[in-house]
């Protein structure tokens, strides 16, 4: 028996197995607009077996985006150009999820192969980025972005408001708030990116604000029988890890008093000077630790991509899902050959019988 091909069921959702493509930026949208690339791209990745696919971080305003090519959900022309894409990945056996999004001030970048670095001041295509503190995260993104005033702060909660009904409207049955990765939760949480000295900042209970007050808003408009999970950096590798572990688990069992269903557990990336340990699935274990103490489901990714891991990672209870992201773009039907790896004699999730026809009776290698 396979752990990893164990159906999953959450709230309404069943998920014919374990396996999650975590989301992942195309940054080839204009306007915020799904096209033709995002189709294509999300209906192949859910045909090649995943129980849950989500869909890359998409803007909740267009100050949100990281780059100019992020796709949004800020009006109904983007919710309705996402609906096709959703019942493709539907139709392909997978729960189709959106993760909602706001850069914060990482917003206003290039695209990851025209630089990843900020748009240059003064450039037409950039934009005033905004975020809890004056602060700039360095390196390669510079730009100091403009203080939110306490109605930006309620304007950007009502958008993810917002955002959430529209992906409700466009057939969604997965909703991931993005607080990870120094995006805007991520920087009011940090204290890197957040010094206000108002009730948004400072103590643990004033930087966790922003979070909350979010995703109780989101939980009002979210149906019940739906999952809302968030993304969230339990860690940032800056020497003063126990400290922010500690924090983010006091965070994580605030999500679940405030109805959140799961968490995926992930790095914070708040600041350039952080010294990340990667190594295959090295942030499990922490997944897991965050796991027993907040008492909710977790997800995690992060170099998982490897069947043999991946089994062990859900079979020794560190993750409830695992996320598959970049083995995902090299094999979109990573979950078939996994199955075959793991020598799963018949995989949980049942191939549609086009294909079933022709791989059950004959072994493709
Ligand atoms: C091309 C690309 C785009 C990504 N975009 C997002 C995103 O939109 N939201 C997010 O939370 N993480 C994003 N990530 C991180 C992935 O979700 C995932 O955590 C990462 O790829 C590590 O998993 P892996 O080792 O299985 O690839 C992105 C990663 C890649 C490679």
């Amino acid at each position: 028996m396979s752990a990893l091909f164990e159906p999953f069921k959450l709230k309404g959702a069943s998920l014919r197995n374990r396996i999650a493509v975590p989301p992942m930026c195309q940054y080839m949208a204009v306007d915020g607009m799904p096209n033709d690339w995002h189709h294509a791209h999300y209906a192949q990745i859910a045909r090649g077996g995943a129980g849950l696919v989500i869909v890359e971080a998409t803007a909740v305003s267009p100050e949100g985006r990281i780059t100019p090519g992020c796709t949004g959900i800020w009006n109904d022309g983007q919710a309705k150009a996402f609906a096709p894409t959703v019942a493709a990945i539907k139709a392909a056996g997978a729960v189709p999820g959106i993760q909602i999004a706001h850069a914060g001030r990482k917003a206003s970048a290039n695209r990851p192969w025209e630089g990843d670095d900020h748009i240059a001041e003064g450039d037409a295509g950039g934009w005033q980025t905004i975020a809890p503190s004056p602060i700039e995260f360095g390196a390669h993104l510079p730009k100091v972005p403009r203080a939110m005033t306490l109605d930006d702060i309620a304007r950007v909660r009502e958008d993810f408001v917002a955002a959430a009904k529209r992906a409700l409207d466009a057939g969604f049955e997965w909703l991931e708030l993005h607080f990870a990765h120094g995006y805007l939760g991520q920087s009011f949480f940090s204290e890197h990116s957040n010094q206000r000295n108002d009730a948004y900042g400072g103590s643990l209970e004033n930087r966790s604000r922003f979070l909350l007050e979010t995703l109780a808003a989101v939980r009002k408009v979210w149906p019940e029988h739906l999952p809302l999970t968030a993304r969230f950096g339990v860690i940032e590798y800056d020497g003063r890890d126990e400290q922010t572990l500690a924090e983010s688990i006091e965070l994580a069992k605030g999500f679940k008093r405030e109805g959140l269903d799961m968490l995926s557990v992930s790095v914070g990336f708040s600041t350039p000077a952080a010294r990340v340990p990667w190594a295959p699935a090295f942030l499990a274990p922490i997944a897991q630790k965050v796991r027993r103490a907040a008492g909710l489901p977790v997800s995690s990714a992060w170099g998982i991509g490897v069947p043999e891991l991946a089994e062990r990672c859900v079979a020794s209870e560190q993750l409830d899902l695992v996320m598959v992201g970049r083995a995902h773009l090299a094999n979109p039907h990573w979950p078939y050959f996994a199955a075959q790896e793991l020598k799963v004699e018949r995989a949980a999730w049942t191939l549609p019988a086009p294909y079933a026809h022709w791989l059950e009776r004959y072994k493709v290698s």
